[in-house]
């Protein structure tokens, strides 16, 4: 990244990052959110920012492998982290299995809120927790859908973890 912040007289902070699969080493302001960072930074619009304030989950990333509001988190406390963005889960050619269910599903109308409920999605799977739609529901609950196609993310949703489960069942 160009460090036109650096010389602009403000005070900066270096910052070893991975994001997506690539190395950065940047100098960052330290009130920079990760959200701004990848937004404005370096490009990767994919996460989007709706509130702000850690209210709709728009903003959620993986951050070594734990769903995030990354309008919550400082940068700066990040070096060494690994970050999961829509963009780093699969390509249009090669979509992750979450990206091609909410596809299949119809799982969005403006999509504005939907790379942030495809990443907490693929965080829930990580944690484990959810066994039911019921437990999708509540689990998915910080990620907001103005347009209300709460149906079919969990449809989606729960089509990838029933997938998931009856792979663990075939290999036991
Ligand atoms: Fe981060 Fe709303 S933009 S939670
Ligand atoms: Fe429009 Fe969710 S699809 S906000």
């Amino acid at each position: 990244m160009d460090n036109a912040l650096a010389r602009s007289g403000f005070p900066t902070c270096p910052l070893a990052i991975i994001i997506n699969g690539t190395p950065y080493t940047l100098d960052i302001h330290p009130w920079t959110t990760l959200l701004d960072l990848l937004r404005n930074d370096l490009e990767l619009t994919g996460t989007k920012k709706g509130c702000d304030h850690g209210q709709c989950g728009a903003c959620t990333v993986l951050i070594d492998g734990e769903r995030v509001n990354s309008c919550l988190k400082l940068a700066v406390t990040l070096d060494g982290a690994e970050i999961t963005t829509i963009e780093g889960l699969g390509t249009p050619g090669d979509m992750h299995a979450m990206q091609k269910a909410f596809v299949e599903h119809d799982a969005f109308q403006c999509g504005y809120c939907t790379p942030g409920q495809i990443c907490s999605a693929v965080g829930l799977m990580n944690e484990g927790h959810a066994h039911d739609r019921s437990d999708i529901r509540e689990l998915m609950s910080g990620n907001l859908c103005r347009c209300g196609a709460y149906t079919n993310i969990a449809d989606a949703i729960e089509d990838v973890l029933g997938s998931a489960k009856r792979y663990e069942e075939a290999a036991e």
